[in-house]
């Protein structure tokens, strides 16, 4: 099946899920749960991922899914190649809350490289998609990333992870955004802050998240001509476009300097602020 037939029915699968979780919004009642502790789940999420797993399996029966609630199986990167790579709700803490920030994420791996990505936005009305080497659009719009050169004018947009402890090594670097850029946002869902990158909105975004989280985002925002990568290379071992850890993802003039002031916050190396 071409590319492009199987980006339409990614399309659809991701708007049919969007239906799933505003009319479970709609409903009310949503009631949180905690995993690991202090991460929310709601079973929207449990229920929209099995909604997706039975629409790729049905289209795409037996290739291989990675998805965050039913197949987290992060090993599965070391030795497969081909999959889809699912986040059924991301921004899910925004989702319990009655925020807007909630998307759908669809990304497709081939031979260890994204292929297409599917990020779709049910409360903003907005479906961003993107195919390698073909560009990337919101709703079926070409989008471009910023033309930002300056530092002091970058808006900045990161998240943090759900276990608290994880949380103060960060705070070296969102200083160091703070002091030397135009601000930072912090909207609670990777895979929209990716989008937002794409078209503009945002000039930069960087945040170690897992690959459900990024996937489609991260070629939506380098077809549209952002800059993407890893602060520190990678383990190896797990294709480097599915590698999560420090991932930096710029307007192209800000990548070297904002991966600068990044690495020397991590090593303390900045001027008093
Ligand atoms: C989260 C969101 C958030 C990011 C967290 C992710 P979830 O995904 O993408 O923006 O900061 O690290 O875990 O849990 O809502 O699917
Ligand atoms: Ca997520
Ligand atoms: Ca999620």
């Amino acid at each position: 099946m071409s590319p492009e037939n199987r980006l339409e029915i990614a399309v659809d699968i991701a708007r049919h899920a969007g239906r799933l979780i505003a009319e479970a919004r709609e409903e009310g009642g949503i009631e949180h749960r905690f995993k690991h502790g202090q991460e929310l789940v709601t079973d929207t999420d449990v229920e929209v991922d099995t909604y997706i797993g039975e629409r790729l399996q049905a289209s795409f029966p037996d290739e291989h899914r990675l998805s965050e609630e039913l197949a987290p199986d992060r090993e599965a990167l070391e030795h497969i190649q081909d999959m889809w790579v699912v986040d059924p709700i991301d921004g899910t803490v925004n989702f319990a809350h009655g925020l807007r920030h909630v998307a759908v994420s669809i990304g497709w791996v081939s031979g260890g490289h994204l292929k297409l990505g599917v990020v779709h936005a049910p409360f903003l009305d907005e479906t961003f998609t993107a195919l390698a080497g073909r560009g990337a659009w919101r709703n079926g719009e070409p989008i471009h990333a910023s033309r930002t050169r300056k530092l002091g004018r970058c808006l900045v947009g990161t998240g943090f992870p759900h276990r608290r402890d994880s949380r103060p090594p960060l705070m070296r670097r969102l200083v160091a955004v703070l002091t030397h850029c135009q601000d930072v946002r912090r909207n609670g869902s990777a895979a929209l802050d990716l989008c937002d990158v794409a078209c503009g909105r945002l000039d930069a975004y960087y945040e170690s998240v897992s690959p459900w989280d990024f996937a489609a985002g991260l070629l939506i925002a380098r077809e549209a001509g952002a800059r993407t990568g890893h602060l520190y290379p990678g383990p190896g071992g797990i294709p480097e476009e599915l590698y999560g850890e420090n991932l930096l993802v710029t307007s192209p003039a800000l990548y070297d300097e904002l991966g600068n002031l990044l690495r020397r916050a991590d090593t303390s190396d900045l001027e008093p602020f």
